[in-house]
């Protein structure tokens, strides 16, 4: 995937405050500080566009990015930091719901998850609405950097089993190395492809 253009376009909170529905749109979404902001600048080959932090829970807002003109990508906050002011957490269910079942241009969402981690009860859930909701969605295991490569292939194991789903479908990742870079633009593009 050739990058010619990668720029914010705004941040929301409501679905007043979304840009306009125009172009085929992919969401990032997972627990915080899991590495979606690193995984969409390391598609998008930028180290900073979107903002990454050492802090989870920072990104708090729903942030719409245009890639080359022709798709968007969204970073949804991260879910599941207890530290995070219970004020805010409960906005974020209801914040992220709202989006993703009002969005008549999402194509698709990637849902990350650590491969040292096994799903919880919020993935779970995740995987199960966006199936209720007939969204697609894509499954990156990300930070395999930080695991030798059998406990990689035990994890991808693990946590397949967990979420009852094919291997094929669970893609490993690395921001720091970049592995997966190809393969998951691949699956973003057979899901944002015209039909
Ligand atoms: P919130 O916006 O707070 O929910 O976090 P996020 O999911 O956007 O995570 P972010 O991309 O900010 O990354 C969190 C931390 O993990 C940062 O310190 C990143 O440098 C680090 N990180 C992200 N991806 C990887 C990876 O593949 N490998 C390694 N080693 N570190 C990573
Ligand atoms: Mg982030």
């Amino acid at each position: 995937m050739i990058i010619k253009s990668a720029e914010f376009i705004t941040s929301a909170v409501k679905q007043s405050q979304y840009p306009p529905e125009v172009l085929p749109e992919i969401a990032f979404a997972g627990r915080s500080n899991v590495g979606k902001s690193s995984l969409i600048n390391t598609l998008i080959n930028r180290k900073r566009l979107v903002k990454t932090s050492s802090t989870p829970g920072r990104t708090q807002l729903i942030n719409f990015f245009d890639i080359n003109n022709n798709l968007t990508f969204v970073d949804l906050p991260g879910y599941g930091y207890a530290k995070v002011p219970a004020a805010v957490r409960k906005k974020w269910g209801p914040m992220i719901e709202t989006y993703l079942s009002s969005r008549k241009t999402l194509k698709g969402v990637v849902i990350i998850l650590d491969i040292r981690r096994q799903p919880r009860e919020e993935e779970q859930n995740l995987i199960h609405w966006l199936a209720h909701y007939s969204i697609a969605s894509i499954l990156v295991l990300t930070k395999t950097d930080k695991l030798s490569k059998t406990k990689v292939a035990r994890q991808q194991d693990a946590i397949v089993r967990a979420l009852a789903m094919e291997k094929e479908n669970a893609l490993l990742f690395s921001a720091k190395t970049r592995r997966g870079k190809d393969a998951v633009w691949n699956a973003i593009l057979s899901l944002t492809a015209p039909k």
